[in-house]
């Protein structure tokens, strides 16, 4: 592969391609239960496809350190399993009917076993990840786990409120960021780099990268809900606000707007429904004060501040698909 320019998602996946193919088969084979409906549904979220962009950071902090450990495999597997755990359970808070392109899981098999059958994913993930019988592996999964619980839990108690900037950055680092965090920090674990001289850890500076890239994927996101469609989307769009979620757009308008823009976002929020105030509208509100553009301007400096992360990283190709993963980011549809 040529030098400076990793330029395409069709690269970066092809340079992958062996591990994250080896990580969905232990995907499927850690989905297996002797209970039938947990691997049903386990097999369905997995079928469902995603970006997998969790395990492929992980794979890429581990290999632009230099290690070809098959714990990264496994820790690929555990990343994208705790991943999917979090997405089944946030359909069922968020009602929502639909992901990845069709019908979510409690859709298919109702809330209560959808529930269970998240427990039993996270429980496999540090099953999985015990294999590795590393404590400091632990230490990061579990403290990940409570942010992630803690960051649904504080939106749940915000829903329908104004919160400011800094709540939501609390919220979007507990409930996105902080797995992208981690899951560079596993690869920096299972690599081992030699502490050098003077230089922070790889394991500290690789996981800014992925806090910062978390959340510009989460102002992404954000901002996708509001203006993207369902079908692109492959979950329900505008979601957030019939949801009674205010996001960074919505915040930066409601500081900024006149007495009539605040009164129409408030309603939405407060009634979780467009019956009095249109879509429309509150586009055209977030249009007339550039809130769309200032989330996305913010997305962007997070993801500069992701590839500056890597100003110490040795060059590699691997090294190269982390300075493009931030534009892959920002310019994604979905
Ligand atoms: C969705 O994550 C949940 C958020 C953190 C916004 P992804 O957008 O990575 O979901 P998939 O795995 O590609 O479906
Ligand atoms: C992502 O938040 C939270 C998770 C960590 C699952 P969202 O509620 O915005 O995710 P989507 O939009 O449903 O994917
Ligand atoms: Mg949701
Ligand atoms: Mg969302």
């Amino acid at each position: 592969m040529s030098a400076i320019s990793i330029a395409t998602a069709a690269e970066v996946f092809d340079l992958l391609k062996d591990d994250l193919a080896a990580i969905e088969i232990e995907f499927a084979h850690q989905a297996e239960s002797p209970v039938g409906v947990v691997t049903d549904i386990a097999n369905y979220l997995i079928a469902g496809g995603g970006k997998r962009i969790r395990p492929l950071l992980l794979l890429l902090s581990a290999k632009a350190l230099n290690s070809e450990s098959d714990a990264r495999i496994r820790l690929g597997a555990v990343v994208e399993m705790l991943h999917t755990a979090t997405l089944v359970h946030d359909d069922i808070i968020d009602e929502a009917n639909t992901r990845r392109g069709q019908p979510s899981s409690n859709t298919n098999w109702g809330n209560a076993k959808c529930v269970l059958a998240g427990d039993w994913l996270y429980m496999q993930a540090f099953q999985t990840a015990l294999a590795e019988r590393n404590f400091r592996i632990l230490d990061l999964l579990i403290s990940l786990t409570q942010q992630m619980v803690e960051g649904e839990l504080l939106q749940m108690e915000k829903l329908g409120h104004l919160i400011n900037e800094e709540e939501y950055f609390d919220l979007i680092y507990r409930k996105t960021a902080c797995l992208f965090k981690v899951s560079m920090q596993l690869g920096a674990v299972i690599a081992n780099p030699a502490i050098r001289d003077g230089e922070r850890p790889f394991e500290t500076t690789l996981g800014e990268y992925g806090r910062n890239l978390g959340l510009a994927f989460q102002i992404v996101d954000d901002v996708l809900d509001l203006t993207a469609n369902d079908d692109v989307l492959g979950k329900p769009a505008a979601s957030d606000l019939r949801e009674g979620k205010a996001t960074l757009a919505v915040i930066h308008a409601l500081e900024r707007g006149t007495g009539a823009d605040r009164e129409a976002i408030r309603t939405v929020l407060a009634d979780r429904s467009f019956a009095r105030v249109a879509h429309a509208d509150i586009l055209e509100i977030l249009q007339r004060h550039g809130s769309l553009a200032y989330a996305m301007d913010t997305a962007c400096a997070y993801a500069e501040a992701a590839r500056q992360s890597l100003s110490d990283l040795p060059e590699s190709e691997f090294k190269r698909a982390l300075l493009w993963v931030p534009s892959f980011v920002t310019t994604r549809d979905r």
